[in-house]
């Protein structure tokens, strides 16, 4: 799985949109995850990473209209030099999401689909989880981890089914948890955690 571009084209690409700060964490943080993931999967860290980088490329220039999130993004990597598999990948997480006309009634159907949604929802979980903490997470153990996720409450708009399909992938969600907090603490610098 070659890719057409090396890490500092792909945060270029996302650099060259103006993103807000908090979607740039977003993409690093689930490029963080998504290496640590593939890791223990015995896959590619950097394709994974990269698909964790790129998955919201057009999301800066869609946010303002919901409904067309990952009708730019397409274009966008085929420009990039992206192969359709990437591109597929890429949209497959927006599957299921009735605000998607295109995807909402899709699938996912791949060990690397599932760990992609995955990723990226829980990152949102993790950054609440370490706001809460004082942006600590050098510290963060999988059970805080653990009980954030079961209390439904706590950063709602992350969704728990998604989290939950790491299985299909086969990775328990402990791990998952791990992985992601591994990967967290080592960019933690880079987005303004300690
Ligand atoms: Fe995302």
């Amino acid at each position: 799985m070659k890719l057409p571009i090396i890490r500092a084209q792909a945060i270029e690409i996302l650099k060259s949109q103006n993103p807000e700060e908090f979607d740039l964490i977003h993409y690093l943080m689930s490029e963080a995850v998504m290496k640590e993931v593939a890791l223990k999967m015995g896959e590619d860290p950097e394709y994974f990473g990269m698909l964790g980088l790129l998955h919201d490329v057009d999301w800066t220039l869609t946010k303002s209209d919901v409904k067309t999130h990952l009708t730019k993004a397409p274009e966008i990597l085929k420009e990039a030099g992206f192969d359709e598999e990437f591109i597929q990948i890429v949209l497959s997480h927006g599957y299921g999401f009735k605000e998607l006309p295109e995807l909402k009634d899709k699938v996912r159907t791949k060990k690397i689909e599932w760990a992609l949604a995955a990723s990226e929802t829980l990152t949102g979980l993790i950054y609440a989880y370490a706001l809460m903490r004082g942006k600590k997470v050098s510290d963060m153990e999988v059970k805080g981890l653990k009980k954030k996720f079961k209390d439904k409450a706590f950063a709602a708009g992350c969704d728990r089914e998604i989290i939950k399909e790491i299985e299909k992938a086969g990775l328990t969600i402990d791990e998952l948890f791990g992985c992601a907090i591994e990967g967290v603490k080592k960019i933690k610098d880079e987005i303004g955690l300690e």
